[in-house]
């Protein structure tokens, strides 16, 4: 195999990695064979926070504690993991957040290596949230219709 090839194929296997690993920081709520929810959490070790992302309900299911449940869960296993602190950037749902103890931070508080990702144009606001101690009770916390990925 010509080394051009094997970058390539390198290049390949980096790509499914990352996307791989991505994958399983996302959690799912199933309904009915559908998936009615998301979530993902992004753990940064060395900062001892995590980043909560793409919490998403849909249309139909909003309003009905599905976000509380998802938020509740990746809480509890930030904690699990060792995580003391939860962040989120944010441009529009500042005040579901807030509502459950998320406070408007600097972007100093962000993790240096999320901060050279963040697009400065976007207007985005940092919310942080201190987590209580760890909690390992959250292996199975929905009823069986819901899946999670592992994290
Ligand atoms: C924000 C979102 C995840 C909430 O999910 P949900 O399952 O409806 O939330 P819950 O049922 O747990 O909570 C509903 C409560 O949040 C309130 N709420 C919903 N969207 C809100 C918002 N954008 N800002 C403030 N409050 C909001 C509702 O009015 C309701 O209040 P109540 O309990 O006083 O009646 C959902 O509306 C959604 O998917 N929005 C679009 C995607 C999005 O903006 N995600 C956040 C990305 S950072």
């Amino acid at each position: 195999m010509g080394s051009n090839n094997f970058c390539f194929l390198r290049g390949v296997w980096y790509i499914d990695k990352k996307l791989l690993q991505a994958l399983d920081s996302f959690i799912v709520v199933e309904k009915q064979g559908e998936i009615i929810a998301c979530a993902a959490l992004f753990p940064f070790f060395e900062d001892k926070c995590g980043e909560v992302a793409a919490v998403a309900v849909s249309p139909e299911w909003r309003g009905r504690g599905q976000g509380d449940k998802l938020l509740d869960y990746i809480e509890k296993k930030a904690s699990s993991l060792g995580l003391q602190m939860l962040f989120l950037l944010t441009t529009r749902t500042a005040d579901w957040f807030v509502r459950r103890g998320f406070c408007e931070c600097w972007i100093e508080c962000i993790p240096e290596e999320r901060r050279k990702r963040i697009n400065m144009h976007r207007g985005t606001k940092y919310y942080m949230k201190k987590l209580l101690a760890a909690d390992t009770t959250c292996a199975i916390y929905y009823d069986n219709s819901v899946r999670f990925n592992s994290l």
